[in-house]
């Protein structure tokens, strides 16, 4: 049995800086028995090619009511009846009826909406007198917000007490303050769910509600719950993260961010490379061995959680060489920000076109955009899952 790693007593650094702590980790080997910050035990995947067979293994389950895993605070709540919790033939069953919303084809016809959101977005905060402005605040938050509800068809939706709880669930501050965040999410998703049910209107969500495909198969009330929460959540709290990464890797490196001013051709790349760099996902989400399962030479035995680290994956020096550096003229494909496997992210078109576009804007727009404060004053997230900072303050005017 290796020896357990415990990552809380890396203390903060690991949240601000997990880099060299993997590095570290993956010189010894790819698969490690760790405790986290918050007290679970787990194994922790940090090796590129481990990372991609893990997300690839159907012994390693995500159904975690089938493996009655203990190791996670949930409750029996709807929210986690989605495809995202499912192994096939449920997973298949669950991501097929949405899947068809997320194609290359329909992304792309959102994309003068998201222009359009971007730059009105962008007006308002450029008003502001003193040039100065906090870009979750005025971009990076209200954007995928926006564009998330008008897809689902829910452009009422509350979105502060989204966000709230939403950051609740997703970065817990303790236990009890998680389920009742979550009790009010499942109640206020239930409810939109049976006001869409009663007036139904455009947009993903009543597609859903009426939706049956070829063995006229429904989504149940729990299954509608689950996947509005995981589009809402999944929609949002990750591109977030891709926009502050983004823009905060971008100028803390300025010569990248000259190479990427003089040529926009390179932009998509770029995007490519602050998801590899330091991408909204740090350990994609709890996967349990429903039996013993060898990875690169370690074997996990049943019944064990396990995350893989799709940061550490993403700077395996073995794969990009010099995977430290912020280069966005390399070739970053087989990054793991998005994951791998049938868990793939769904939603990478999306988060694509809107980093795409939020960031040409925001840079045209703002020649002299520079950070506002000390690298060392930024709040972090500390949650494993979502990788990012709580703030992003810029200025614009020298
Ligand atoms: C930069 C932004 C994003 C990143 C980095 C990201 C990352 C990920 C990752 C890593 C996974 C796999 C998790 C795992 O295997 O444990 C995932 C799954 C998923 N993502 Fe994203 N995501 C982003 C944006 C979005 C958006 C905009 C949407 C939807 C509108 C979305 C919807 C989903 C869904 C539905 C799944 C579950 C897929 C399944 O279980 O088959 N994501 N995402």
């Amino acid at each position: 049995m290796p020896e357990m790693v415990d990552l809380g007593a890396y203390g903060a650094d690991f949240t601000v800086d997990p880099y060299p702590y993997y590095a570290m980790l993956r010189s010894q080997g790819p698969v490690h028995p760790v405790r986290l910050p918050g007290g679970e035990e787990a194994w922790l995947v940090v090796g590129h090619e481990a990372a991609r067979s893990a997300l690839t293994d159907p012994r390693l389950s995500k159904n975690w009511r089938a493996v009655g895993q203990p190791g996670e605070v949930r409750d029996e709540s709807a929210l986690f009846t989605s495809m995202l919790d499912s192994d096939p033939p449920q997973h298949t069953r669950l991501r097929k009826l949405v899947a068809r919303e997320f194609t290359a084809r329909r992304v792309e016809a959102l994309r003068p909406r998201v222009q359009q959101i971007t730059d009105e977005l962008l007006d308002a905060m450029l008003a502001a007198p003193d040039g100065r402005a906090d870009l979750v605040e005025t971009l990076a938050f209200p954007l995928p917000m926006t564009v998330i509800c008008e897809l689902i068809g829910v452009p009422a939706l509350d979105q502060e007490a989204f966000r709230g709880w939403s950051n609740e669930i997703v970065a817990p501050t303790g236990p009890e303050a998680m389920q009742k965040a979550m009790l009010a999410m499942s109640e206020y998703l239930g409810g939109l769910i049976e006001t869409r049910r009663d007036n139904p209107g455009e947009g993903l969500l009543s597609a859903l509600i009426r939706t049956s495909d070829e063995d006229d198969d429904q989504l149940s009330r729990d299954e509608l719950v689950g996947t509005a929460f995981l589009l809402l959540v999944a929609g949002h709290e990750t591109t977030v993260s891709l926009l502050t990464n983004g823009v905060r890797a971008l100028l803390q490196h300025p010569a990248q961010l000259d190479v990427l001013r003089a040529d926009f051709s390179l932009l998509d790349n770029a995007v490519e490379e602050m998801l590899r760099y330091d991408g909204p996902v740090e350990t994609a989400t709890w996967r349990y061995s429903a039996e013993p399962i060898e990875i690169g030479g370690t074997t996990i035995p049943a019944g064990q959680s396990v995350l893989v680290s799709l940061a550490a994956a993403s700077r395996d020096r073995q794969r990009f060489g010099a995977a430290d550096d912020f280069d966005i003229t390399r070739d970053p494909r087989g990054h793991a920000a998005f994951g791998h496997g049938i868990h793939f992210c769904l939603g990478a078109p999306l988060a694509r076109l809107e980093a795409r576009i939020a960031i040409r804007s925001l840079l045209e727009r703002c020649p002299e955009l520079a950070l506002d404060v000390a690298p060392e004053e930024l709040r972090w997230r500390t949650a494993m899952l979502i990788r990012g900072t709580e703030h992003l303050p810029v200025r614009w005017t020298g």
